[in-house]
């Protein structure tokens, strides 16, 4: 890794406590107006200051994204099938190396379906886009996509993980399991976890806990953040556990204290992807 990759990986996984906390909000690249980023400016905007980097599609970086904010941002490099379609997860490249780095993002985030009828495309897309990637310095994060109706246990995430580290991913975002350091001892790249889906804020707090303790570098937590019933506070809370080893517990109180000052923007009630937004992931 050259000194430009490296500056990068430094600016998304922080030196000092070699963790992360990024925000996941490109989810409406297959979703459309997902459940909490219906508006998606009033609903990030408060979530930035807390954040180590920003994932995002291109799209919303330029509409909805103030240039001036201070946190790096990664961009979703790969879609092309919707919630709609049949052949979801059957991704391609949507984002030109160019582009990235014109937006100045420090890296990229690409889903490869491992174990599915399109791995074979997906795999070979991401391994030529690290070929363009690593020429001009930015990160390429795998991310390790599972199907409804595929098992995420850790035989298979663990297989997924390395294949992505094999073909060159300098991170690995994948899903938390039972026997989660597996995946993470047999990944020569730093790990972290996605969310999934909306669960209790105790039990995602517990999950990004046992998933750093495991040895993940941190998290890449969308829905568990955005669709708290206060967003602000969850995320801090997150924060808490990453940044500051707190416990699951002592995560809880920091959220209990802030829910109260910190109120989730009013939502109109809308659409196709507010309905089924756990399909994919
Ligand atoms: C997954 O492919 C999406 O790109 C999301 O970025 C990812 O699932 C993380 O978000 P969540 O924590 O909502 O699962």
């Amino acid at each position: 890794m050259d000194w430009g990759m490296r500056n990068r990986l430094s600016k998304i996984i922080k030196p000092k406590t070699g963790r992360t906390v990024m925000l996941a909000v490109d989810h409406g690249y297959f979703l459309g107006p997902t459940t909490g980023l219906e508006n998606f400016r009033e609903s990030i905007e408060p979530l930035i200051p807390y954040c180590d980097t920003l994932f995002i599609t291109r799209g919303m970086l330029r509409t909805c994204v103030n240039p001036n904010i201070e946190v790096p941002v990664m961009l979703r490099a790969s879609g092309g099938t919707s919630i709609l379609g049949k052949e979801l997860l059957h991704e391609g490249v949507t984002l030109s190396v160019e582009d990235a780095i014109r937006l100045n993002a420090v890296g990229i985030g690409y889903s490869i379906l491992v174990g599915a009828d399109w791995e074979r495309d997906t795999i070979l897309d991401f391994a030529n886009y690290v070929n363009e990637a690593e020429r001009y310095g930015l990160i390429a994060m795998a991310v390790t996509a599972v199907g409804k109706d595929m098992a995420k246990d850790a035989r298979y995430l663990a297989l997924a993980s390395r294949m992505a580290a094999e073909h060159g991913a300098h991170i690995v975002k994948t899903y938390y399991c039972e026997g989660f350091e597996k995946v993470v001892d047999t990944c020569p790249v730093p790990i972290v976890m996605a969310g999934g889906k909306k669960i209790p804020e105790l039990d995602a707090l517990t999950m990004a806990y046992n998933a750093v303790q495991a040895g993940a570098v941190g998290v890449d937590m969308g829905r568990n953040i955005f669709q708290s019933e206060s967003p602000v506070a969850m995320i801090k809370a997150i924060r808490a556990v990453i940044q500051e080893n707190a416990t699951p517990k002592e995560a809880l109180g920091v959220f209990k204290e802030n829910k109260g000052k910190f109120r989730k923007p009013a939502h109109r009630k809308s659409g196709v992807a507010a309905k089924d937004d756990s399909a994919k992931v």
